[in-house]
């Protein structure tokens, strides 16, 4: 079988010098903060497989249903030779990007961007064998930062799925799209999942599962602290939260310490204490609405082409032209 081809842009090395300059800027600041990239490690990345299978948690079905229907309508107007996807790509719903652009013949390459190497390379060897002859070009590095060298030929189809689109906040999303749009070519296309503003019980109750998988999955950013930087936080010292917030329009994910917590990180030579009831903030997931996408697509440059909902208006998919 062909080997895919891999371009590192981001060592473990790297990576372990991200996470140890964000998590003293995290730890040290009030309130203290993590980044939910650190919440996909093999552990982590398996409980998020779970969170997109409950009946809770509806982006991934809703994004499904959007791109079973409109697959080949991506494919008939972009044309795309390369499939860019940032985020790892060997889901059922890249699956259906590739089939169709091979099914109109127009698919030559595929090109999935991701922080993890191992990650990367599951995915792009899943990928050959069931795409006998597509060139998989896998690129390790930060879709925040590694963007500049993306490969693939002309023209392209950049997908960026599930919402993750979310985690950023306005400045960084901001910087992020007109980032994509700087290394695409005028005419190439951006393929943008975000999830939409609902009845806020609806969106608490996605974040804050009945079996609490999303608590474990919330938790296990402190496993990952406490392997990666030689910590010992202790994940029953904290509960899960998550809010919905009104004014910025997103889903917050926090740790509450259920009492005091002193904890040594060792890799940082840092002690960090929580008052009881103080909160680690993991993660933002902001939900968006038309306007405010075309306005932050338009921003960035690119041109709103399409915009599809799911039958029940919950999650958005738009095909942005640069
Ligand atoms: C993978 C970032 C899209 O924000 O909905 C799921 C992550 N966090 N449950 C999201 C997540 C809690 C997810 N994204």
């Amino acid at each position: 079988m062909t080997e895919p081809v891999l371009d590192v842009h981001l060592t473990p090395e790297d990576a372990a010098v991200a996470l140890r300059a964000e998590a003293r800027a995290g730890l040290t600041a009030y309130p203290k903060w993590v980044s939910p990239k650190w919440f996909y490690d093999a552990v982590g990345s398996r409980l998020f497989e779970e969170i997109t299978r409950l009946p809770e948690y509806y982006p991934t079905r809703a994004e499904r249903e959007i791109l079973l229907e409109r697959a080949a309508e991506v494919a008939a107007t972009t044309g795309a030779h390369a499939l860019v996807e940032l985020g790892s790509g060997s889901s059922e719903k890249t699956r259906l990007l590739l089939s169709a652009l091979r099914d109109q013949g127009s698919l030559r390459e595929f090109v999935p961007l991701d922080v993890s190497s191992s990650a990367l390379v599951e995915a792009a060897r899943a990928i050959l064998a069931d795409y006998p002859g597509l060139h998989v070009h896998g690129v390790v590095g930060d879709f925040t930062e590694h963007l500049d060298l993306l490969p693939g030929t002309s023209p392209r189809l950049v997908a960026f799925l599930g919402g993750t689109i979310g985690n950023l906040i306005p400045e960084e999303r901001a910087k992020f799209l007109s980032s994509v749009r700087d290394v695409l070519d005028g005419g190439e296309w951006l393929l943008l999942g975000t999830d939409l503003v609902k009845d806020p019980d609806v969106l608490v109750r996605a974040y804050d599962d009945a079996r609490g998988v999303t608590a474990e999955f919330n938790r296990n950013v402190l496993r990952v602290l406490d392997r990666e930087l030689d910590a010992d936080f202790d994940p029953d010292d904290f509960a899960h939260v998550a809010l919905w917030n009104a004014e910025e329009e997103w889903i917050e994910m926090r740790l509450r310490a259920v009492r005091p917590v002193k904890a040594h990180v060792a890799a940082l030579g840092l002690d960090v204490t929580f008052a009881e009831g103080e909160e680690l903030r993991t993660e933002v997931s902001a939900k968006f609405r038309r306007e405010g996408v075309e306005r932050e697509l338009g921003a960035a440059g690119f041109e709103l082409h399409r915009w599809w909902t799911d039958a029940e208006g919950r999650f958005a998919l738009s095909l942005a032209r640069a």
